[in-house]
């Protein structure tokens, strides 16, 4: 079997990009996509279509583990392996519904950035700790606001897609946060690779964001990153087992200061 290696981009180690069929075709920067503003039938289409992406990307993610990891305890690579299930559900549900709305596998340029990132790391908390407590974390914001999106247009059948998935991603969260914390006991070494892991993250965003007015491949002028946080879905990161403290960092960090608590566990006036 081929052993995938890395490759250096904007000065950093990152894995080389995954096998993918010949019909894709795989870029690396925002600036390449072709997101579309607004709800037409081509930007429903390739939000779709980058979804799918993303859910294959996870699948190649969590099934890397597997392979790069076999001394993992066994309970976390069963994890891993009902992780591989559900994102492989997730590609053929999306799939579906991109032909039903008339597209095809392909349509519009793929990022594999969420893989070259994690699967660079060579440690398996560091890895849960991009992307399952970051990428997929972000994924359940995302997700959620995109599902009440589709509601809002009549295409419920998109947003019970979405509903449906989102209910496995808290999961995916949930026992990455579980793990980490229980890797981290029995050797606390494994904190500081998970402190590494998010540094390397924060590293390869701001070397490989887009610049705030850059304009994408079909004319879309890119808002700052800044302005594109999605709103944070607090009810499911509790599922997912995230702290109270850990979600007022994660608040804080969106600017959203008066939904959190003070020490009396009080709102701050509005
Ligand atoms: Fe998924
Ligand atoms: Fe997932």
């Amino acid at each position: 079997m081929e052993q995938l290696g890395f490759r250096e981009i904007a000065g950093l180690q990152l894995r080389d990009d995954p096998a993918r069929e010949g019909c894709f075709h795989v870029v690396r920067s925002d600036g390449e996509m072709h997101e579309y503003d607004g709800d037409s039938a081509i930007a429903r289409r390739e939000l779709i279509h980058r979804h799918m992406s993303n859910e294959i990307t996870s699948l190649d993610i969590a099934a890397q583990m597997l392979v790069d990891f076999p001394d993992a305890p066994w309970e976390l690579r069963m994890e891993l392996a009902r992780q591989c299930w559900d994102e492989s559900r997730h590609v053929m549900v999306l799939y579906r519904r991109l032909l039903e709305l008339g597209g095809r596998k392909g349509e519009f340029p793929i990022s594999t950035f969420e893989w070259s990132v994690t699967s660079a790391l060579d440690n398996i908390a560091g890895r849960l700790a991009t992307q399952n407590r970051t990428f997929e974390a972000g994924a359940m914001d995302v997700v959620g606001g995109l599902a009440r999106g589709f509601r809002e247009i009549e295409d419920e059948t998109t947003a019970a897609v979405l509903d449906g998935i989102l209910a496995d991603e808290i999961q995916h969260v949930r026992f990455a946060n579980r793990w980490i914390k229980k890797l981290a006991e029995s050797d606390r070494r494994v904190l500081m690779k998970v402190a590494m892991a998010v540094r390397f993250l924060a590293e390869a965003n701001a070397r490989l964001v887009w610049k705030p007015g850059e304009v994408n491949a079909v004319g879309k002028v890119l808002r700052d990153p800044q302005e594109t946080i999605p709103a944070v879905n607090i009810e499911d990161r509790k599922l997912a087992e995230f702290s109270d403290e850990e979600i007022a960092v994660i608040l804080r960090q969106a600017g959203f200061r008066s939904l959190i608590p003070d020490d009396q566990g009080e709102r701050p006036a509005q």
